[in-house]
């Protein structure tokens, strides 16, 4: 695909610059690259035409994502964020009469909306992979956040093949929230390698993290033909959630290999450097494949509110998500970073020897870092 022409419509005015004592944003996994220039220019042309609606089929996007991973635009929804896609799972995959499932220390979006809609979930202990295998027999709905948020690890091949054989086995639905696959190696697993099985699984993906494109909501799910096909009649009930703006910027965004290739470097370099600071410090943060480390303070609730409060810095306290004494910062700009490892020191100063390792969860005992 061509890179998209300059924008020659008059601009839209910049909105006035942060303050200076503006919070450093390190707990929503932003991305301090910002989007692809082509994105950009892609949403900018798109909003000049905010009269009509937006296509209902999001056509562009789902093609421009089935090319690019070879599956076929039937298997490929596009949504409002992965955070629609997680609703619209719970909503309507697999047995409604029963609850989902997923691992106990994660991203808390799974067991929001089983629970908003009535379906209820089972967390299961993270200590070992088979257990969540083990409960696809009495589960509606799979779900399993790979890369993994917040402790940044990665299922290795033999335990997703597990995953995908449970789903074939009993026909629930395996849905894997990929949202930080970007940042991972190459080779790592993922639900396109599997989509040839026939499988019932279904990845997640955002535009979110990599792209750079959180404030125009915007992502997908790639899957099963027939999952994918609930989740769009699902989406005929709010047939326009993906805007203008979102459904070009997600197609020059994609086209934009360079871009991202940069954004994955980039990251890749900046995580290492970060947890080389850290450690210098006495700080050993958990292996991670993705743009945030897990960090280990004795009290981290605490330390969340005083960095907020004291430093002005937004970090996220991972024991929200059941990984208790551990921050999850995000990778940002080095002057934010340095800033947080100062006010660390601060509110929460290492003692003694330091931390030490925290003990590997399922997720974490396989990645590749
Ligand atoms: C694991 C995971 N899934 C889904 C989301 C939601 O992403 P989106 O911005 O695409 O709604 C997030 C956002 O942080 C996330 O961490």
């Amino acid at each position: 695909m061509t890179a998209p022409a300059a924008h020659a419509a008059p601009r839209i005015p910049a909105p006035p610059s942060a303050p200076a004592d503006a919070l450093v944003r390190l707990h929503l996994s932003e991305s301090p690259y910002g989007p692809s220039p082509h994105a950009l220019a892609a949403a900018h042309r798109a909003v000049d035409d905010t009269g009509t609606y937006p296509d209902p089929a999001r056509t562009a996007p789902a093609q421009a994502v089935a090319e690019l991973l070879g599956v076929r635009p039937d298997q490929v929804a596009v949504a409002n964020g992965s955070d629609e896609l997680v609703l619209l799972t719970a909503l309507c995959l697999g047995d409604r009469q029963r609850p989902g499932v997923t691992t106990a220390d994660t991203f808390p979006g799974y067991r929001i909306c089983l629970e908003n809609v009535g379906r209820g979930c089972r967390e299961v202990p993270v200590d070992g992979i088979d257990a969540l295998a083990d409960a696809f027999d009495d589960a509606g709905v799979a779900y399993v956040c790979h890369p993994h948020n917040p402790t940044g690890g990665v299922l290795d091949r033999a335990a997703f093949d597990l995953l995908v054989e449970r789903a074939a086995a009993t026909g629930t639905p395996l849905v894997v929230d990929e949202a930080y696959l970007d940042f991972a190696p190459p080779g790592t697993p993922q639900v396109p390698d599997y989509l040839g099985t026939g499988a019932p699984v279904l990845g997640l993906r955002t535009f979110s993290k990599a792209h750079g494109l959180a404030g125009l909501r915007v992502g997908y799910a790639v899957g099963r033909a027939d999952l994918v096909g609930r989740l769009r009649a699902v989406q005929g009930s709010m047939p326009f959630s993906v805007n203008r703006a979102a459904q070009a910027a997600a197609v020059a965004a994609l086209a934009d290999r360079g871009h991202l290739e940069r954004v994955r470097r980039g990251n890749a370099d900046a995580r290492e450097r970060f947890r080389a600071d850290l450690a210098a410090r006495g700080r050993r943060a958990l292996p991670s494949v993705t743009n945030f480390l897990a960090v280990p303070v004795p009290d981290a609730a605490r330390a969340e509110r005083l960095l907020e409060r004291d430093h002005g810095i937004l970090v996220r306290d991972a024991g929200r998500f059941g990984l208790h004494g551990h921050l999850r910062v995000s990778v940002g700009k080095a002057a934010d970073l340095a800033r947080l490892l100062d006010a660390l020191d601060i509110v929460a100063p290492v003692t003694g020897p330091g931390p030490g390792p925290a003990l590997p969860t399922a997720a974490t005992a396989q990645e590749r870092p």
